[in-house]
């Protein structure tokens, strides 16, 4: 025996445990997720440390450089940039409080990586930790319309886009009246710079019904506050149907067809050169004057770039004062109809007129028809 009681030998290795907790060095970092744009901050501080703190250093290794690199060292004479100045970096530590702390300013996705904050001691060394940054992006959502015609197989009605999320965005839609009537078609795809692009389609029969409804797409992901609603009005589109021509005053008539996008409306005639006294105002022919040259068939024309439908109106200027123009129209419509197909089928037969070849009667030896009764005959 040495002489140590056994007393004196549990108090020697308490003590001893307790030295060896004081001297245990260690840097205290983190882990840090931010959204870009925003500010990171960098925790790091030494503790447990006695020995002389001459410097603390900064490497890096991000998706812009993925070689580590030194890039800011504070010393005694302050903060310093090693390699480049970088505005969007400050020390926020305290070089005798043992505090390496550091800010970062508007984040982006390429200052991703891990950020290793370095106390050099004297006599003991290096000692650090690693930080992983971890940057987080919103997505940016789009609505596109695929504008869908109307018809019997199921199309995509629109197409909702949450591009480049980090994490991935979700999306979802909210449908409303039209719950089970249509579908969702999602897909992703992961871009290299690690981001997810989703596309979402909304799938369904573009039936009338379909017409005019709201829904929404709801985007929602870890780098979004609030989830994104995008809402939206289906609309669906065909070429003109249901035309009319309307007369909407004394000798002017509008030309209309249900279409969509809306039709362009184009009059012309069919039959001869256009009259002096007829004007076209977009969808609109009007009869300036009733004279004789405005006798015959015009026809206007819808379209859009679906497709395009012809209506007709035939006109005749009976000369005879005082009728009101609905009825010259109607009579005259009616009456061209009838007795031109008669009249020429007659013609025909007897042998007394031909059509030449650019289309103009070649008189026969029947004589001229009647002043005020000029009948035109056209094709549709
Ligand atoms: C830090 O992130 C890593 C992975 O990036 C994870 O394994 C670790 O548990 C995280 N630590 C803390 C303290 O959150
Ligand atoms: C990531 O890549 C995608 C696809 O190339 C691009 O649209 C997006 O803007 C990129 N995001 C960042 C933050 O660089």
């Amino acid at each position: 025996m040495h002489g140590v009681s056994p007393a004196a030998s549990v108090f020697l290795s308490v003590f001893t445990l307790i030295q060896s907790t004081v001297e245990a060095l260690q840097v205290i970092g983190g882990n840090v997720t931010v959204v870009q744009g925003g500010t990171a901050n960098f925790p790091c501080q030494l503790i447990g440390a006695t020995e002389t703190l001459s410097q603390i250093s900064w490497q890096k290794k991000t998706r812009e450089k993925p070689q580590n690199n030194n890039f800011f060292t504070i010393l005694k004479t302050g903060p310093h940039f090693v390699n480049g100045y970088d505005d969007r970096f400050k020390f926020t530590g305290d070089l005798k409080a043992k505090n390496g702390s550091l800010q970062l300013f508007r984040v982006t996705l390429m200052d991703e990586g891990t950020y290793t904050c370095i106390f050099t001691l004297f006599p003991s060394g290096i000692h650090k930790t690693e930080i992983p940054l971890n940057v987080l992006v919103p997505p940016v959502t789009i609505l596109k319309d695929d504008h869908p015609l109307l018809g019997n197989e199921e199309v995509s009605l629109v197409t909702c886009t949450a591009a480049g999320s980090k994490p991935p965005a979700e999306i979802s839609w909210l449908t409303g009246a039209l719950a089970g009537k249509v579908r969702e078609s999602t897909t992703s795809t992961l871009n290299a710079n690690s981001t997810t692009t989703t596309i979402s389609s909304l799938l369904g029969v573009p039936t009338r019904e379909l017409d005019g409804q709201l829904v929404k797409c709801v985007a929602t992901s870890a780098a979004m506050k609030i989830e994104e609603t995008l809402p939206f009005t289906i609309q669906l589109y065909f070429p003109p149907m249901k035309g009319t021509i309307l007369e909407i005053s004394e000798g002017s008539f509008i030309c209309e067809a249900e279409a969509n996008p809306p039709a362009n409306i184009t009059w012309s005639r069919i039959d001869l050169l256009w009259p002096q006294s007829a004007v076209r105002e977009g969808a609109v022919l009007r009869l300036k004057e009733m004279t004789r040259d405005l006798n015959g068939l015009y026809q206007c024309e819808a379209s859009n770039q679906h497709g395009s439908k012809q209506q007709q109106l035939c006109v005749y200027v009976a000369l005879t004062p005082g009728n009101c123009t609905a009825c010259w129209v109607l009579f005259s419509l009616l009456f061209i109809l009838i007795v031109a197909v008669a009249a020429v089928g007659y013609l025909y037969k007897s042998g007394r007129i031909q059509w030449s070849g650019d289309r103009q009667p070649v008189p026969g030896n029947s004589p001229p028809p009647e002043e005020g009764e000029v009948l035109r005959e056209s094709n549709q």
